[in-house]
């Protein structure tokens, strides 16, 4: 559509896009999850197929429909997130951060439902962290010498020690990605709700650009800017 900034842009791109919660299972009926709706990846998802792009959707849990016209592979962990990750980036132009991953998983999975016990012990769950994908998509961007365009989430709050952007231009040199696209949380903004304000930063440029509306009006933003980076 035009208001995509004109068809094609990305035409011919290939476009890896993962979005969507993670769920880090407890026992067979439970599990840790985020409230991560989805509909920001999958928006983008669809912004990318409306530019021309050939889309893989690396999806977790969404609560929304998944877009007609791209290939979508479903995932429920981290690590399943990042296998199917590693697998695809290989095959990828663009890769799109969008998916919520859990920091944490359970240490153990267990076999069996946890019940309660006659003693009156209640468990205690330790967790350990999940890998950190989006760096280690960078990384082996970098180790094969791809040409790839990486772009990264990141929903931040300020507080005493930092603001929004100062944690967030620390969190793009972390991940060594070429775009970080900003949430602001702390209000009651973004998680759910289809409206959302953003800030685009990159690695390369001091200026930020900022993006307010529909998760959709975001989402061909995000998009636009990507094609620009591309230089198309
Ligand atoms: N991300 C990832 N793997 C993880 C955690 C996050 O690939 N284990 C990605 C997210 O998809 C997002 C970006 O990294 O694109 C930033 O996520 P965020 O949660 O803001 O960053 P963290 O590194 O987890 O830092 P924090 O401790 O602030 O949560
Ligand atoms: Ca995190």
């Amino acid at each position: 559509p035009a208001s995509s900034g004109g068809p094609g842009v990305l035409a011919g791109r290939r476009v890896l896009v993962s979005a969507g919660g993670t769920q880090e299972p407890l026992d067979p009926v439970r599990f840790l999850g985020n409230r991560s709706s989805g509909k920001q990846g999958v928006a983008l998802a669809a912004a990318a197929r409306d530019a021309g792009a050939e889309v893989t959707l690396v999806a977790a849990h969404v609560e929304v429909p998944l877009p007609a016209g791209v290939r979508v592979l479903r995932v429920g962990t981290a690590e399943e997130l990042r296998s199917a990750l590693v697998e695809e980036t290989g095959n990828a132009d663009v890769v799109l951060m969008a998916a919520a991953v859990a920091d944490f998983r359970p240490a153990e999975r267990l076999g069996t439902k946890i019940k309660k016990r006659a003693d009156g012990d209640d468990p205690v769950i330790e967790l350990v962290r999940n890998p950190d994908i989006l760096a280690e998509l960078v990384t082996l961007r970098n180790r094969e010498k791809r040409s790839q365009l990486i772009l990264g989430f990141a929903a931040e709050t300020g507080d005493g020690a930092g603001s929004v952007l100062d944690y967030a231009r620390q969190k793009l040199e972390r991940k060594g990605c070429d775009l970080l696209v900003v949430n602001h949380v702390g209000e009651s903004k973004v998680f759910g709700q289809d409206e959302n304000s953003v800030q685009i930063l990159s690695r390369t440029a001091s200026e930020m650009q900022h993006v307010e509306g529909s998760k959709n009006t975001v989402a061909q933003a995000i998009i636009l800017r990507v094609a620009a980076e591309l230089g198309v």
